[in-house]
């Protein structure tokens, strides 16, 4: 299904935190990976479900890099599934590496990577692809997403960064995925800041669409940080998320594909020749049964174990 790549150019608009929000509400079977080089988050701030309806902390070494172990000899859609964990609340992460000294031997995943993300099916995948650089090599994954998502707030600094970095990514990928914008903005001022910056953009004649805001809700990130407590359905960030993530799948519909992803040619990766499959058999589901629709999880309004949180930063 879609990949969507959400990013920002320089500081920390609140990148993560969209994709888990955007996650939480998404109307359809979703991942969210963590592709960040410079390292996850997740597992600091997010509790993990266990099977008898309790929490527990998330296995650090259960995700990206568990998934790059593998990928070495070739990856495919159906192999990622069991590299993923559910969190309280039903939604389910890919948890990214520990840090950025992982990722600098890992630069040979992230085309593999996206490839099958994109094939993944009929799960849409969020990444959260960290900040982008000059040259990152996570333009590998980037190539192969539906949509790229770029995050900023509405200051002067930042608007100017992510005008530059607008037009480098269009130029490094050319008849690359489209470029959507979604501004973090003040709920006292919020469609006047995101018509601001869809004004800026507008006479920038950049190669971007402002797609919409999410409200700069400071309790409602702490929420998404694992501090639950509260009505985080209720809350700004949540119902911009809801308007966000409407919109995204909306224009997911009416844009044209890409190459299906059995003609996109097979991801495979530097080393040795492929070997046996390791993954589920051929025609078999790539996704494990119960996969809750977005409709059948819990709200995510569960108050979180304080004692855990603790744990969690340990
Ligand atoms: N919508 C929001 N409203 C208020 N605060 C927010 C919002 N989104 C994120 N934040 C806060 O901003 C800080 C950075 O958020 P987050 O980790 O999501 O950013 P990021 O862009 O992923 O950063 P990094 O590049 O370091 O990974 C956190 O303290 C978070 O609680
Ligand atoms: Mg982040």
């Amino acid at each position: 299904m879609a990949l969507i790549a959400l990013a920002a150019d320089k500081g920390a608009p609140g990148v993560t935190t969209a994709a888990v929000a955007l996650g939480a509400v998404w109307p359809r079977p979703v991942l969210v990976a963590e592709c960040d080089q410079a390292g996850g988050d997740l597992v600091y701030r997010l509790p993990a479900a266990t099977e008898d309806g309790g929490s527990t902390m998330l296995n650090p070494s259960r995700g990206l890099l568990s998934l790059a172990a593998t990928a070495r000899r070739g990856l495919r859609p159906e192999q990622i599934a069991e590299h993923c964990q559910r969190l309280v609340g039903g939604l389910d992460v890919l948890v990214g590496l520990t840090n950025a000294e992982q990722a600098q031997g890992m630069t040979w995943l992230w085309g593999p990577l996206g490839r099958a993300f994109a094939g993944l099916s009929p799960v849409d995948v969020l990444a959260d692809c960290g900040r982008l650089g000059a040259e990152t090599p996570l333009l590998d994954l980037i190539r192969e997403a539906d949509m790229v998502v770029l995050l900023c707030r509405a200051t002067l600094e930042q608007v100017a960064h992510l005008r530059e970095r607008v037009n480098a990514l269009a130029k490094k990928l050319p008849g690359g995925p489209p470029i959507g914008i979604v501004v973090l903005a003040d709920p006292r001022d919020f469609r006047g800041t995101v018509a601001e910056v869809d004004r800026i953009v507008a006479s920038s004649a950049l190669p971007a669409t402002v797609l919409g805001g999410f409200a700069l809700d400071p309790k409602g990130a702490e929420m998404l940080r694992g501090r639950w407590g509260g009505r985080l359905d209720r809350s700004l960030l949540i119902r911009s998320a809801r308007e966000v993530a409407a919109g995204l799948v909306d224009r997911l519909a009416d844009q044209p594909r890409g190459p299906r992803p059995a003609e996109r040619p097979a991801a495979s990766a530097p080393g040795p020749a492929p070997g046996p499959a390791a993954g589920p058999a051929a025609g078999q589901s790539p996704w494990p049964p119960g996969v809750p629709r977005p409709d059948e999880r819990e709200p995510l309004t569960r108050r979180h174990d304080a004692a855990q949180v603790r744990e969690r930063g340990r």
